[in-house]
């Protein structure tokens, strides 16, 4: 089986006071979430759709789904205080509710990137049937510095460089693996899902994303979305 899980589980801090969290923010005549949401009810292989907020927005986003979206594959949970945290919540979902079969997997998207597009969705499921785990990623555009306050430590090779998008797909006996093996240290500090599988050793396949496949973190982000469903902006 393949499920998806949009997670919609953050705070949305880089995005300054709004009115309420981003991922319920309008943009152009629907919230941003129901934009995501409706880009996989579009794909029929996906066995149910896991929708992971925030437990005080349970309510509001199952109330929006009921608005918006008919698709009983659809379902809400409550997600968790790191976005690791969140996606772990809709794997023991699937797991409580469904079972667990070998070749399970899921596809994890971040409810803020709502420009996803059907050919995206289609390699991550064409690609998690072969490889445990999946990023989605473009070339890196901009030279990459690392460094640390005002120090340069290592320029890359931006040919070697990429962007980590979403989705991110998994499957899901092996990421549990590669979850419980890591320490509480190395939990605490992973924004990122697909690291889970390289800290344990396990390959991340790649497949292309797009630039317009952006995920709205800030005000600018926001005007940039804008202008894309205004299309003021073509992609
Ligand atoms: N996310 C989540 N659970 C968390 C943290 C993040 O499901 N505990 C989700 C967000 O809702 C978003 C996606 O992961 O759809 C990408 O997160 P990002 O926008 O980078 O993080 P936020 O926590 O929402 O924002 P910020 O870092 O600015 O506080």
């Amino acid at each position: 089986m393949i499920y998806a899980q949009i997670l919609a589980g953050g705070k949305g801090t880089r995005m300054g006071n709004t009115p309420m969290l981003k991922q319920f923010l309008p943009l152009g005549k629907e919230p941003i979430l129901i934009q995501t949401i409706e880009k996989f009810v579009l794909e029929e292989r996906f066995k149910a759709i896991i929708v992971v907020c925030p437990a005080d927005w349970v309510t509001h986003t199952e109330d929006l789904i009921h608005k918006y979206v008919t698709d009983s594959r659809v379902v809400v949970i409550t997600g968790g205080a790191e976005r690791n945290d969140t996606l772990m919540n809709g794997i023991a979902y699937i797991e409580k509710t469904f079972g667990l079969n070998d070749d399970d997997a899921v596809v994890t998207h971040d409810a803020v990137r709502p420009f996803i597009t059907k050919r995206i969705i289609d390699d991550n499921i064409n690609a998690v049937m072969h490889h445990a785990a999946v990023d989605t990623v473009v070339p890196a555009i901009d030279t990459i510095v690392r460094g640390e306050k005002d120090q340069a430590s290592e320029i890359p090779i931006r040919e070697y460089m990429y962007q980590g998008q979403t989705p991110q797909s998994f499957n899901i006996k092996c990421l549990k693996k590669a979850f419980n093996q890591l320490t509480n240290a190395q939990k605490a500090v992973l924004s990122d899902s697909c690291k889970i599988c390289l800290l344990a050793g396990e390959e991340v396949h790649m497949v292309r994303g797009e630039v317009s496949n952006i995920k709205i973190t800030t005000p600018y982000d926001l005007k940039i979305a804008q202008a894309i469903v205004e299309k003021r902006v073509i992609i």
